[in-house]
């Protein structure tokens, strides 16, 4: 990689799995990149803001609608548009069955899924779904995933011991495996 820093956007959401994504962060921020995070809700109540912001050098974007008031700015502040323009890749580790449902029908209902939907088409987006076995599993996950699978790169899930305490598939991708596929979409992007 060389050049102009390249910039990599996260999406972490509702999932145990979130705590992984420090050291994935940290993994990227030795490779010289920018990294912007955004954290849904749900995902706040897994990693906090702070731990995201030190690592990432950069503040956490979670709102869709931003209290804008006071900036005396003749545009509405466009945050979704900002982060899908900056995104050189996208990536969402991990990726809860809830956000995934939502990609698969372009529903936009917060400041993740928003930017998803406005990404341009050549920005890669990678998937990095986490879950229990029984989600996994559900007929509706299956539906939504073969989905998802026509417009993204899915990274995992794989078997492992998961949170709920029981083996099965749902655990989220080794970080090393999510990093392996981010720096050979940053190698073989060409820019938007
Ligand atoms: C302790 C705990 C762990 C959870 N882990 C997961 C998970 O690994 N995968 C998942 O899909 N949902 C998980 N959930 C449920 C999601 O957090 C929930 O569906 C939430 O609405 C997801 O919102 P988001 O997609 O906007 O982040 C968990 C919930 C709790 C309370």
């Amino acid at each position: 990689m060389s050049g102009k820093k390249q910039n990599i956007l996260i999406g972490i959401t509702g999932s145990i799995a979130a705590y992984k994504i420090c050291e994935l962060i940290r993994a990227l921020k030795k490779k010289d990149v920018s990294v912007k995070v955004i954290l849904t809700k749900a995902g706040e109540q897994f990693v906090t803001p702070l731990t995201i912001s030190t690592l990432t050098e950069n503040r956490v974007y979670k709102d869709l609608f931003v209290d804008d008031a006071g900036a005396h700015r003749d545009m509405p502040l466009l945050e979704h548009i900002n982060l899908s323009d900056w995104a050189d890749v996208c990536v969402i580790a991990p990726a809860s069955a809830n956000t995934i449902a939502k990609i698969a029908h372009g529903i936009a209902d917060n400041l993740l899924t928003s930017t998803v939907l406005a990404l341009p088409k050549e920005v890669p987006l990678i998937i990095c779904p986490a879950m229990n076995v029984n989600m996994w599993e559900n007929k509706m996950v299956r539906k939504n995933m073969s989905v998802v699978q026509e417009i993204a790169d899915i990274v995992g899930p794989k078997k492992g011991r998961l949170a709920c305490g029981v083996e099965g598939m749902g655990a989220m991708a080794d970080v090393e495996d999510i990093f392996e596929v981010i720096v050979k979409k940053l190698r073989s992007f060409n820019g938007k």
